[in-house]
């Protein structure tokens, strides 16, 4: 008799339950992140970039995302891009000479090293790297040579750093990186540990 009443109850609720489900309905402009209607985007806007526009000088640095990562730059670059092969406006300050008079941070001894060996053909026909024949062009595979000035694989410095722009996340990074050594969310030390990994003995 128990049993029956309980069954009898879990089917009540199980019912109105179902009811309360079936009333919900979703709209399908209210299905994607974007919130707008997914068959025509006339109206949809994407977040407007805004980079920052403190002044060199004036910036907050911006901490790594994650160790050795190249520093985002946090002041506006207007008037300094795009960087030629004659005006490379960036180099004006961050240049080790100029750099700390500045109070900028001076690029680190990796952007004053080639590490592409010197790659050739020798007289008998074999490929060469650093002078040296090798049987195969994954023979050599690290070269480090200091320059006195910043190297020519460097010289692009938007290429790998770029301002940020301030926007709403719809989706929060909550990535979190892990600094081996205190202090590297605000600094580098690549040089140190570039081959990290790699089979030095080749
Ligand atoms: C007028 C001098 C000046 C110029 C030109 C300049 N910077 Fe800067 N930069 C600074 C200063 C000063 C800082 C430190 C933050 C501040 O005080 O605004 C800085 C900070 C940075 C940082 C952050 C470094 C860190 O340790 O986190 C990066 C990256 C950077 N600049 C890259 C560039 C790039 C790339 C260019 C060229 C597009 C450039 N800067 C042009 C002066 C300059
Ligand atoms: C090929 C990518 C690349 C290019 C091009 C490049 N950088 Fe970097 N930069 C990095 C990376 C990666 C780091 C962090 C690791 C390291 O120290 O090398 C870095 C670090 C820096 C730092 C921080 C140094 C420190 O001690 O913490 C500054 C400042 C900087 N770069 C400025 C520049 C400027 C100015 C240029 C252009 C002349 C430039 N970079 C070109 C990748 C690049």
């Amino acid at each position: 008799m128990k049993l029956t009443k309980i069954a009898l109850g879990l089917t009540a609720a199980a019912a109105i339950f179902m009811a309360g489900c079936a009333e919900k309905t979703y709209t399908e402009e209210s299905l994607g992140l974007r919130k707008t209607d997914l068959y025509s985007e006339n109206t949809t806007t994407g977040d407007e970039t805004k980079y920052a526009t403190a002044a060199a000088g004036t910036s907050q640095y911006i901490n790594r995302a994650f160790e050795n990562a190249p520093p985002m730059i946090p002041h506006s670059v207007d008037g300094m891009l795009p960087i030629t092969i004659s005006n490379n406006a960036c180099l004006g300050c961050h240049e080790p000479a100029v750099a700390k008079s500045l109070n900028a941070t001076a690029i680190p001894t990796s952007h004053l090293t080639d590490y592409r060996p010197n790659t050739g053909i020798g007289q008998n026909g074999k490929i060469t790297k650093d002078g040296a024949a090798v049987d195969n062009t994954s023979d050599k595979l690290v070269s480090s040579k200091k320059l006195n000035q910043v190297s020519g694989a460097r010289f692009n410095c938007s290429q790998c750093h770029a301002p940020q722009s301030q926007g709403a996340l719809v989706v929060e990074n909550e990535f979190e990186a892990d600094f081996r050594k205190d202090g590297h969310s605000r600094a580098s030390n690549l040089v140190d540990n570039i081959n990290e990994g790699v089979n030095t003995l080749k």
